[in-house]
Formats: C-alpha cells, sequence, structure tokens
C-alpha cells in the first residue's frame, strides 16, 4: 500500500466517509465543509495548487436523495460542477483524483451493472452526480471514479442506525422488499480506496459483497420488521429497482453481513459516533 508515501488532500473530510479516509490517510491534508465550499472554483483550484498533492480524494457531496428533488442548482453545483473546479485544480497541480459516484447513475432496469454500462439516472441526485463524472473525465485523465452504494459507517446517520431506532419507536417497521443493492462499510471501503490509487485511471464499482432489499438489510438488525412495495412507501425521488453494481477490475471485497457484524461490534448499541 502506498498511502505514507504520498500527499494527499482530502475534500469533505467531516462526512461518514470522509471520517474512515482520515483514518486511512491520516497523514493527508483534510479539508471539511468549514474549510472549503468545493463550488467555490478560485478557492479550490488555489487550495490544490497550493497543497500541492499527489493525490486529491473527494468524498464532499450533497447527499440527501429527496432534498435534491428541491434544491436541484444546489445538487448540480455540488455534485456536479464542483467536480469540474477539482478536476481542473488536479489537472494543474498535476494531482491525480480519486471521486466517489454512485448507483444511482443508473435506471435499474438492469439487474447488474458493470462499469462500462450505459447510465440513464431517474433522479436529480442521480443526474447531479452522473454530471460530476463527466466534468471529471473532461478535465482530467489521471481520475478515478469509485461508483458505490448504500454506504453505512460509525461517522454518520444512516440506514441501519435508523432501523435500531425504529425498532425501539415502533410496535411493526415496514420497509421495502422491491429495491435491490448491495449496502457497502465505510471503513472497507476506505481502506479500498488506497489500493484504488495505484490502479489504472477509470471508472470502478466498489461495494461489499452479496445483494439484498432494504428489507433484508434491516433483518439482519431487527425482528419487529414486516416487507412493504416502494408504492407503499412514496419517497420524493424515484429509486431504481434493481442498482447491483458488479465490479470486473479489482479483488473483491468481503461480504456485506460480515462487514455489518463488524460495524455492529465496533458501534456497540449506543447511537452512532457523531462529530
Ligand atoms: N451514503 C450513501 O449511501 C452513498 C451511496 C453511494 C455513493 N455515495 C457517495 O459517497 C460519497 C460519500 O458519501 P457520505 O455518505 O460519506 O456523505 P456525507 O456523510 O453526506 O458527507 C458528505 C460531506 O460533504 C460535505 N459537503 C456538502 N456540501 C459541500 C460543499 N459545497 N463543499 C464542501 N463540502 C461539502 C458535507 O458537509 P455538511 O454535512 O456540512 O453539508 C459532508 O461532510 C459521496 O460522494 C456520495 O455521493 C454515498
Amino acid at each position: 500500500m502506498v498511502v505514507g508515501k504520498i500527499k494527499t488532500l482530502i475534500f469533505g473530510a467531516g462526512g461518514m466517509l470522509g471520517k474512515d479516509l482520515c483514518s486511512v490517510f491520516p497523514d493527508a491534508v483534510k479539508l471539511k465543509h468549514g474549510d472549503i465550499d468545493i463550488t467555490d472554483r478560485e478557492r479550490v483550484i488555489e487550495s490544490i495548487r497550493n497543497i500541492k498533492p499527489d493525490v486529491v480524494i473527494n468524498s464532499a457531496a450533497y447527499t440527501d436523495v429527496d432534498g435534491c428533488e428541491d434544491n436541484q442548482e444546489l445538487a448540480f453545483e455540488v455534485n456536479g460542477r464542483a467536480l469540474g473546479y477539482i478536476a481542473q485544480g488536479c489537472s494543474l497541480a498535476g494531482a491525480k483524483l480519486v471521486h466517489f459516484s454512485t448507483d444511482y447513475v443508473f435506471d435499474g432496469s438492469k439487474e447488474e451493472y458493470v462499469e462500462s454500462d450505459i447510465t440513464c439516472p431517474i433522479n436529480v441526485y442521480g443526474e447531479s452526480k452522473l454530471l460530476g463524472e463527466r466534468n471529471i473525465i473532461e478535465n482530467i485523465g489521471d481520475y478515478r471514479i469509485i461508483r458505490t452504494s448504500w454506504l453505512f459507517g460509525l461517522y454518520g446517520g444512516n440506514f441501519i442506525d435508523t432501523m435500531l431506532r425504529l425498532s425501539c419507536e415502533m410496535d411493526t417497521v415496514s420497509v421495502v422488499d422491491d429495491q435491490f443493492g448491495k449496502p457497502t462499510y465505510t471503513a472497507d471501503l476506505a481502506r479500498k480506496t488506497a489500493e484504488v490509487i495505484g490502479l489504472a485511471p477509470g471508472i470502478y464499482h466498489i461495494t461489499n459483497e452479496g445483494v439484498c432489499s432494504w428489507y433484508e438489510f434491516a433483518a439482519e438488525v431487527i425482528d419487529n420488521i414486516v416487507p412493504c412495495s416502494s408504492d407503499e412507501f412514496l419517497r420524493k425521488a424515484k429509486r431504481p429497482e434493481y442498482s447491483v453494481l458488479v465490479n470486473t477490475k479489482t479483488a473483491p471485497m468481503r461480504d456485506w453481513k460480515v462487514a455489518l457484524a463488524d460495524y455492529l461490534s465496533v458501534r456497540g448499541n449506543g447511537i452512532s459516533i457523531r462529530g
């Protein structure tokens, strides 16, 4: 692993994945939202040129999928156009760029998606993240775009924490059983990111292994649960039915159930670690 020998700059260091990246890259320059707004083009380019990193890792994003429907301009600026600014800064500084994208760039009409499959987002979040991918590819050759899905981790509100809370608050919890994907532990993803930096430029699909529905995911941690359909649980943003990312380029990560057991053992029974 090349972690100790390279100068790394992390944008989005305060987020759920960002904090795990900070543990994997302890010597990195770590910038949180309060330190820099990635939509500020001049500051982004100036920061990258001043810091002169070998690698820039961006995990900053506007990740509220339903919120993106209401705040489209913000979504396209943060998830889309800002990636052009970061890519331009990297290009000027001669730095590699590693960025995280999403399974939601696909429409879910196929059961599985490899890296070269045609994208076709069905919600604003997916469209804005796809714009980010395109802006990177247009502005820099030395990029790694890591598409991932269904993140859970110690440092953010996530689906598993929500299920554990609702299980205490409600007699039964209804969870959709007709959307399928691959849950991914942010600690595993952060470690894998260090490996992907050393691989060829391009798009990577990186998730834990194993496919489940949201219902099956929740059923690993709570008992008072009943399946329901997406039609019974309407959300502002449409979600793809299948968003199963297939990794054809690098060694697979462990099964999501093993990763989840690890997460639960570290997390304990209290609320998630924040701050
Ligand atoms: N979570 C998932 O299930 C999932 C699935 C697929 C892909 N991804 C992708 O994985 C990456 C990491 O996701 P995550 O779940 O770790 O996200 P997260 O916890 O929401 O972290 C995102 C971070 O970006 C910061 N941010 C937002 N707008 C910014 C701006 N304009 N300038 C600078 N920083 C800004 C946020 O700060 P504030 O909180 O202060 O706004 C937050 O600290 C993202 O690219 C996301 O699209 C996530």
